[in-house]
């Protein structure tokens, strides 16, 4: 595979979504051939997938039916999206992935992190994101942030305990895998946040160069 597979995580509120269409407006303006997509979702059969998820009446969901059914969308969108992209060597920007199960599922719900891993790799045949955006902030910060939305979903609407977990499981991914995790203060402005990241990809992908858009056969 010839294409570049990024991810960007963080809590609810981080400001993700924001700087996912940054990064991708700078990358297209550079040159590159970008894909940005999503999770839960990016095929019709996920974004079915994401509004049983994040339905706020379905407050019955079983724990393993949350973990699985995340999965569920990942290995469909990973098949029917992210991996025919790479095959065509574009850069795919996705929001969120298996880091997300890992944090939320395994670190928030308290479900077995080995569990979580293994039905992540099986859902995604073992698919690794190149680089990974952790956009950091504050439990207490990022639901200011949410406050300023019209409605939360079921898993925004969970309590402070929860977020607070899921927020220590991203910091302990990135600790755990800095090579590929970026830790990012975002509790920042937009154009703070979005100039490191551009500056750090730069970097990074001068060190791991793909062909450009217009040099692809
Ligand atoms: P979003 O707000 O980034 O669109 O994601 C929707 C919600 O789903 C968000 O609260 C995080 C949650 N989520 C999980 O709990 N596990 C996952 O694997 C993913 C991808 C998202």
């Amino acid at each position: 595979m010839t294409g570049l597979f990024i991810t960007f995580e963080g809590p609810d509120g981080a400001g993700k979504t924001t700087q996912v269409e940054a990064f991708s407006r700078t990358l297209r303006q550079k040159g590159y051939d970008v894909l940005v997509t999503r999770e839960p979702g990016g095929t019709p059969i996920s974004d079915k997938i994401r509004a049983l998820l994040l339905d706020p009446a379905h407050t019955e969901m079983a724990h393993a039916t949350e973990v699985l059914l995340y999965a569920a969308s990942r290995a469909q969108h990973v098949q029917q999206t992210v991996i025919p992209a790479l095959k065509r060597g574009k850069i795919v920007i996705c929001d969120r992935f298996v880091d997300a199960s890992i944090a939320y599922q395994g670190y928030g719900l308290e479900l077995p992190l080995e569990t979580v891993v293994e039905i992540n790799r099986f859902a995604t045949a073992g698919l690794v994101p190149d680089r990974t955006y952790l956009l950091d902030i504050p439990v207490s910060r990022g639901r200011v942030r949410l406050g300023q939305r019209d409605g939360l979903d079921r898993i925004e609407q969970k309590g402070e305990h929860y977020h607070t977990r899921v927020r220590n499981g991203f910091l302990e991914i990135a600790r755990q895998q800095p090579e590929r995790v970026r830790l990012i203060d975002a509790d920042r402005s937009i154009d703070e946040v979005h100039e490191e990241i551009v500056a750090d990809f730069l970097a990074w992908q001068s060190a791991n160069p793909i062909r450009r858009k217009g040099e692809i056969g």
